[in-house]
């Protein structure tokens, strides 16, 4: 008898807390035939207290006065990036576009590779290969740099060959080793979905036929331009926040200053955008250049032989294996030959260690992107083809 009672007793309670409960969830909503004077007026959002705020606090922070004269972080608003840009006009229609075509794996020869393929946004905006794998596993040359940030880059690729970003975008696509198409192969993929061509048209409005190659790279440019990685903490501590860096991250930010690093690794995206010798000092191992001869390959000019581009150092930790060869898997190893063969100098291991944690403070955000849901293929769309010419 007790038992039963108990029970009974315990679902009249329970049927009683969770009426309770409805009874408040109903007068917390006000009712959708409410009246409009019984609905409160919304309170103004207040930004939270932590909120970070676009700009450089003043500071008596010694390291950091020290380092605002080297560095700038990257702007918040990633779309600061469209400011950037040259010749192409950002529109929100160019954007859903290029990173459509970004995914888009049916513009390669295969229908299996795509930018992000090699430049996985996933980590670090690069493939993790010493040297990039493209059309029928063919290896390539050079290591894979991050897209990320790129285009603060004032040329493309490890040599400058190219000028932008829409510059750029065409070479991988006809690159017989990366993703082997044609001009007119990409637009007659694209011709072939109708839902392109509405994409195409609603992008680019007012030309009579959107659907070219040079619209492809225009629109993969907009995107890219939002590829940015802000609020890295040492961007907060360039902001002016001290305790973003601890002690030995200080220290290494003090090493990479003192000893010289920044005269190539510097500004915004901690590059000069300069081309230097690798080995400017001294020759680091054969097998680090690989043959490459770098931007002599394009200028010919004597100075230019086995230069490269100075890479941007932000994400840095993600961006392994390193150098235009991919052969140093280990950031204390690239900063050593670094010392070495830019600098003449040789680093203590404590020091490499500081500047090796210094350089992993510049892993900011990465872009939150949506992966895109792409159109359908029809029966025009040509089919994938593994042949290699
Ligand atoms: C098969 C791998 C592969 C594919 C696919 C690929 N890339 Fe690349 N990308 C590379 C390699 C390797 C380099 C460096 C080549 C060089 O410097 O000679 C590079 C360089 C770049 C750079 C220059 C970055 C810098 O710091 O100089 C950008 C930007 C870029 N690619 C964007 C793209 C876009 C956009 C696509 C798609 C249209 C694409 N890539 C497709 C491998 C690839
Ligand atoms: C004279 C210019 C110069 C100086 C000084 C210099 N670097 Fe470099 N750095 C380069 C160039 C050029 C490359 C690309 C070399 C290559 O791959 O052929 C590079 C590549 C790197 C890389 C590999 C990045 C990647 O994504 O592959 C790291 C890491 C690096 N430098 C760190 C440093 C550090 C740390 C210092 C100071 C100890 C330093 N560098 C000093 C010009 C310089």
């Amino acid at each position: 008898m007790k038992k039963v009672y108990l029970l009974i007793s315990v679902m009249i309670f329970a049927a009683a807390i969770t009426g309770c409960k409805k009874s408040e969830n109903i007068s917390a909503a006000p009712a959708a035939n409410a009246p409009q004077t019984a609905v409160e007026a919304p309170k103004a959002v207040e930004p939270a207290p932590s909120a970070v705020v676009d700009e450089l606090k003043p500071t008596q922070d010694e390291l950091i006065i020290e380092a605002r004269t080297n560095f700038e972080p990257i702007p918040l608003n990633v779309e600061e990036g469209y400011k950037l840009l040259k010749n192409n006009t950002p529109t929100p229609e160019k954007f859903e576009l290029g990173k459509m075509l970004y995914f888009e794996p049916r513009i390669s020869k295969s229908q299996l590779i795509s930018c992000n393929t090699c430049h996985n946004l996933s980590f670090g905006g690069d493939d993790y290969q010493q040297t990039s794998i493209g059309h029928g596993w063919q290896r390539g040359p050079r290591n894979a740099p991050t897209v990320l940030n790129s285009v603060y880059n004032t040329a493309q690729f490890w040599d400058g060959r190219a000028g932008d970003l829409k510059d750029q975008a065409k070479g991988p696509l006809q690159a017989s080793v990366e993703m082997a198409a044609t001009p007119a192969y990409v637009v007659e993929v694209l011709k072939s979905i109708p839902a392109y061509v509405e994409l195409f048209k609603a992008a680019f409005p007012g030309e009579a036929d959107p659907v070219t190659f040079d619209n492809v790279a225009n629109t993969i440019e907009v995107f890219e331009a939002t590829l940015l990685t802000p609020n890295s903490r040492f961007d907060q501590f360039l902001r002016g926040d001290s305790n973003a860096l601890n002690e030995t991250e200080k220290k290494g930010l003090k090493a990479y200053m003192d000893n010289g690093c920044v005269s190539c690794h510097s500004g915004i995206n901690l590059t000069s955008d300069g081309y230097y010798p690798f080995g400017l000092k001294e020759t680091p191992e054969a097998r680090l250049l690989a043959g490459d001869k770098g931007r002599f390959g394009i200028s010919e000019a004597e100075g230019d032989e086995f230069a490269f581009k100075a890479p941007t150092l932000r994400n840095v930790e993600y961006t392994a294996p390193y150098f235009h060869s991919g052969l140093v898997w280990d950031l204390g190893e690239a900063v050593a030959v670094m010392s070495s063969s830019q600098l003449g100098i040789e680093l203590s291991n404590e020091e490499i260690e500081q500047i090796v944690a210094f350089l992993k403070t510049t892993t900011g955000e990465m872009p939150k992107v949506e992966y895109p849901v792409l159109p359908a293929s029809t029966i025009n769309t040509p089919k994938p083809t593994f042949t290699i010419d």
